[in-house]
């Protein structure tokens, strides 16, 4: 089973990935994640794309491509994987299609509105340790792993802004592009994060039984 989240920055693509990869039995491969590790580990690869990702902007295609073709083609991947985050351009769609002509089975789309997801990125929560995000609490440690918690630096307002932007101008085309290959389940993603689960879950058996 090959799965693509898409939707807007805070429509809770890493949440609902982190649950898929549960139930699915496949790795969920985050490229944001991905790249704030090299970050923070400070190989050449954080230090070129770490500007990019401060400003809400656009890693360059190929190195994005090139990172994901790499992770896919790992063991951990034979039986499918959940891409978050990728493909976030027609290019890396295209791409995608070019090194893997099997296609991916299904897109799930996220459908969050702006406000919303502005809302929810202002106060999220972000584990430096393990990476798993929470909405706005009065906690400073991760409940899984004990963690410090932290704001990401592009979760800032006007960064935020400029990623809803980024996404209407480069991502959300992507919505057509899967929807004209009969790849493209819609998905409400307001709602309890179970509410959310249980309609992915429904949505994704209904693509896979046509
Ligand atoms: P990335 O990390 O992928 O950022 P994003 O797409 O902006 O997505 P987020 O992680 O912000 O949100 P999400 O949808 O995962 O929501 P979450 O589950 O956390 O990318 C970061 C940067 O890396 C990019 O800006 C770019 O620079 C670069 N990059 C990455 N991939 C790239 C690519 N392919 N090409 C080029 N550049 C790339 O949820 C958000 C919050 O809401 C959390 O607090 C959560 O607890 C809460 N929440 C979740 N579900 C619900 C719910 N149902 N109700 C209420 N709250 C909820």
């Amino acid at each position: 089973m090959k799965i693509v989240l898409l939707g807007p920055p805070g429509a809770g693509k890493g949440t609902q990935g982190v649950r898929l990869s549960k139930t699915q039995m496949i790795p969920q491969i985050s490229t944001g994640d991905m790249l704030r590790k090299a970050v923070s580990d400070g190989t050449a690869l954080g230090k070129e794309v770490q500007s990019i990702i401060r400003d809400g902007k656009l890693v360059p295609d190929e190195l994005i491509v090139s990172i994901i073709e790499e992770r896919i083609a790992q063991e951990d991947c034979r039986e499918g994987f959940i891409l978050d985050g990728f493909p976030r351009t027609i290019e890396q769609a295209k791409a995608l299609e070019r090194v893997m002509p099997e296609s991916v089975d299904v897109t799930v789309y996220l459908n969050v509105p702006a406000g919303e997801v502005i809302e929810r990125l202002s106060g999220r929560l972000t584990c430096r340790e393990c990476g798993a995000v929470y909405p706005k609490q009065d906690i400073s440690v991760c409940p899984a792993c004990s963690g410090a918690l932290y704001q990401r630096e592009d979760d800032q307002r006007s960064t935020i802004e400029h990623r809803i932007n980024v996404y209407m101008e480069h991502t959300a085309p992507l919505v057509e592009f899967y929807r004209e290959r009969n790849k493209l389940v819609e998905i409400d993603g307001l709602g309890e994060p179970d509410e959310v689960s249980d309609r992915i879950e429904a949505g994704i058996s209904e693509v896979m039984s046509q």
